[in-house]
């Protein structure tokens, strides 16, 4: 399934990156704004009521014991790993780099952001000097913004100094090297065929001859192209030292977040806070990636009735042409295997039963809502303390990310940083990020059991109490209790033990 979704992504991110130059009247659907439109316009759509009745009235009228209360807002405790990333540093020689090392990095922000910190692994195996990598324009997000646009460049350039040399442009004789060139042709610079998962051998036996009769190395498609196992302790220090020190945001956008975070935590807003509650100036982040294109992709039935099932297959075959693997299996089969994300509302019966009530404060993180705000009603029912970037911030404050994908992502991504807890509604590339971030941190992250929350929500018969109790029973051990990586599982959902210390 991973292999799959992988290949689905880079065969679109091979799209976009050649064919929309070469041939952009060839496939008119992925410039026409109807393939992603809102659905409302189409009316493709009814607004689904709630789908669990019986569970919403007894989450509704739940009673939450101080117990329950105190024990879901309390920190985790210290599970004796510490960040140690300071002993990575292997000393290098910027005299003696072996050339220029470019990538060109395809997927949404945090999909880029694996890609970046694998090139800073790749250009330090190779003893090579980075070029700034290049963001893909992705076909679903469509933001245009940079490296420097989302990231403080020169922190990053200054983070990592003592362990490779980091240039923000190429010099004037490699000025050719650029995106249209690879983009129209087949080019000696190129690396093209870097295998999924690649070792560091693969890259010395590969791409180093390129470096020594060329001076610089283009590789894409990149992402995903290293290994997680098999490389020396300072490679896995240095990805990780990338991803948690090196990259961050660009100021105005921490400037955003932290006012953001400010808002959640006071008690200004329009909770009064009732006396002794649990939680006060605390507050949940709920990541909720319900856009049309994640409900196409998950092939599931989302409860919008024939017109969206419809609408959803269209989708499927202008974006996909038909190869959603997961279209050969009916709506009840995806969902005993956990395979489909939980709806707004499904994640609000989940939060009521881990113990959240009405007073909690809880932060969408969410882009575009298929199905607009009809569709999050009953989860707002819940929480009716529910807040986005569009409701905390200002006008003025929007208006430098406003309409920029990556950018509104990156807001998100740092309230989530900052968040006392955090729940992602489907286990996709921003659940895994943050899992990382939390656990390098040691913060709370809810892990929703997918596969018992849609065998409990199939049963048509079940109450209440018995809901809640299985649900609590289910996700004790989710909360971010620490995990050790297993073999091929991601140095960056799982940074321990690779990058931290016992
Ligand atoms: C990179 O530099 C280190 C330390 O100077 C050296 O041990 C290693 O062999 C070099 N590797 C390459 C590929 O140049
Ligand atoms: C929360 O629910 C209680 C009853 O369970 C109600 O009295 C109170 O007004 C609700 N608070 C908000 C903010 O909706
Ligand atoms: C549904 O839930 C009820 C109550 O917990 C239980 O008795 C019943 O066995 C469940 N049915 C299925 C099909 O799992």
């Amino acid at each position: 399934m991973k292999l799959q979704s992988l290949q689905t992504q880079s065969q679109r991110a091979a799209f976009a990156g050649i064919f929309l130059i070469l041939l952009p009247n060839f496939f008119p659907n992925l410039f026409d704004p109807l393939g992603r439109a809102y659905p409302s316009m189409f009316s493709e759509w009814n607004a689904p009521s709630a789908k669990h009745i019986r569970l919403l009235e007894g989450a509704l009228h739940q009673e939450i014991s101080e117990k329950q209360q105190s024990d879901i807002w309390s920190p985790l405790a210290y599970q004796g790993w510490k960040p140690c990333l300071d002993s990575a540093g292997v000393p290098f020689n910027p005299e003696k780099s072996q050339g220029y090392i470019q990538v060109f990095l395809d997927g949404g922000l945090n999909q880029q952001r694996m890609g970046i910190c694998d090139a800073v692994a790749v250009a330090k195996i190779l003893n090579a000097t980075l070029v700034i990598p290049h963001l893909e324009v992705n076909p679903v997000w469509l933001d245009s913004s940079s490296f420097t646009d989302i990231f403080d460049v020169d922190h990053f350039i200054e983070v990592l100094h003592n362990e490779i040399s980091i240039v923000k442009e190429l010099p004037n004789m490699y000025s050719w090297s650029t995106r249209e060139y690879y983009a129209t042709g087949i080019r000696p610079t190129r690396i093209k065929t870097a295998p999924v998962h690649a070792s560091a051998n693969w890259y010395l036996e590969n791409v180093l001859p390129m470096l020594n009769s060329h001076g610089i190395a283009a590789i894409a498609p990149f992402s995903h192209r290293l290994a997680f196992d098999n490389l020396p302790k300072e490679i896995q220090l240095l990805r990780c030292k990338v991803n948690f020190q090196a990259l961050a945001f660009v100021p105005h956008i921490r400037i955003l977040g932290d006012n953001l975070v400010q808002r959640l935590r006071s008690s200004l807003s329009k909770n009064k806070g009732t006396k002794g509650e649990r939680g006060k100036g605390k507050f949940i982040v709920l990541h909720l990636r319900f856009d049309k294109d994640m409900a196409a992709h998950s092939a599931c039935d989302f409860g919008g009735g024939k017109a969206e099932k419809l609408a959803l297959a269209k989708y499927r075959q202008v974006i996909w042409q038909g190869r959603v693997m997961k279209t050969q299996f009916t709506d009840d089969e995806l969902r005993q295997k956990g395979r489909c994300p939980l709806t707004p509302e499904e994640t609000g019966l989940l939060l009521r039963a881990l113990g959240f009530n009405n007073n909690t404060r809880l932060y969408l993180a969410s882009h575009k809502v298929y199905g607009g705000e009809a569709r999050i009603a009953t989860l707002r029912k819940m929480f009716p303390l529910m807040e986005d970037k569009k409701s905390l911030a200002s006008d003025k404050e929007r208006a430098q990310v406003e309409k920029k994908a990556s950018l509104l992502a990156a807001v998100d991504y740092y309230v989530s940083m900052h968040a006392d807890i955090f729940i992602s509604a489907s286990p996709g590339n921003m659940h895994n990020a943050m899992l990382g971030y939390r656990a390098y941190k040691n913060m709370k992250t809810i892990r929703p059991n997918m596969v018992l929350l849609s065998q409990l929500f199939l049963n048509e018969t079940m109450e209440w109490p018995e809901f809640q109790q299985a649900v609590e029973d289910g996700h004790r051990n989710r909360q971010g209790q620490i995990r050790l990586r297993k073999e091929t599982q991601s140095i960056y959902t799982y940074p321990i033990p690779d990058c931290m210390c016992f």
